[in-house]
């Protein structure tokens, strides 16, 4: 069975994320949505809350499982057994991170491949980071990420002010 994860910090998902997850379970046995700690950016929602989310989102899905782990992504690979790494990339300027990202963990697992999955169009523009901007500063983020989180992230971003 192939499984493949994949990793982001999902603060919170969107639904360019939830695309590219509907994409992947199609392609791959089984699908391991990981919340990973990103040591660069500051969170709105701690790791449990991030999962919680993103659980709810993908109830319907058969072969999509959500899982967090604090420490490097290799090493949960290793623990599932899993070499295939799934990455979204929207413009030329996700590339360079993401170029670094992959042959990094390629040098610190040599087994482990990344593939990468181009972005839909409409989502194209769409990131965690502006998500919460937008609903910090009480914008409308209908369309941008799953109805059923809106609420939870509307509440939470008044916190935030
Ligand atoms: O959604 P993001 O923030 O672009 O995801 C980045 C993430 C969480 C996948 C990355 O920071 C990560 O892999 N963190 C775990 C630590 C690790 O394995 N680092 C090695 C690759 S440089």
């Amino acid at each position: 069975m192939r499984t493949s994860i994949y990793p982001g910090s999902f603060d919170p998902i969107t639904n360019g994320h939830l695309d590219i997850i509907t994409r992947a379970a199609k392609t791959f046995d089984e699908v391991i949505v990981l919340v990973l700690v990103n040591p660069d950016k500051k969170g709105m929602f701690s790791i449990e809350e991030r999962v919680e989310l993103i659980k709810r989102v993908v109830k319907g899905f058969k072969n999509v499982k959500v899982k967090s782990y604090s420490g490097l992504l290799v090493n949960f690979m290793k623990k599932e057994n899993s070499q295939i790494i799934i990455k979204g990339l929207r413009a030329m300027s996700d590339f360079e991170y993401e170029f670094q990202m992959a042959l990094m963990n390629n040098k610190l697992d040599p087994n482990v491949e990344t593939f990468f999955m181009m972005t839909r169009a409409e989502y194209s523009y769409l990131s965690s980071s502006s998500v919460k901007q937008v609903a910090i500063f009480g914008g409308c983020i209908k369309g941008l990420v799953p109805e059923e989180i809106i609420k939870d992230i509307v509440k939470k971003s008044k916190t935030f002010k």
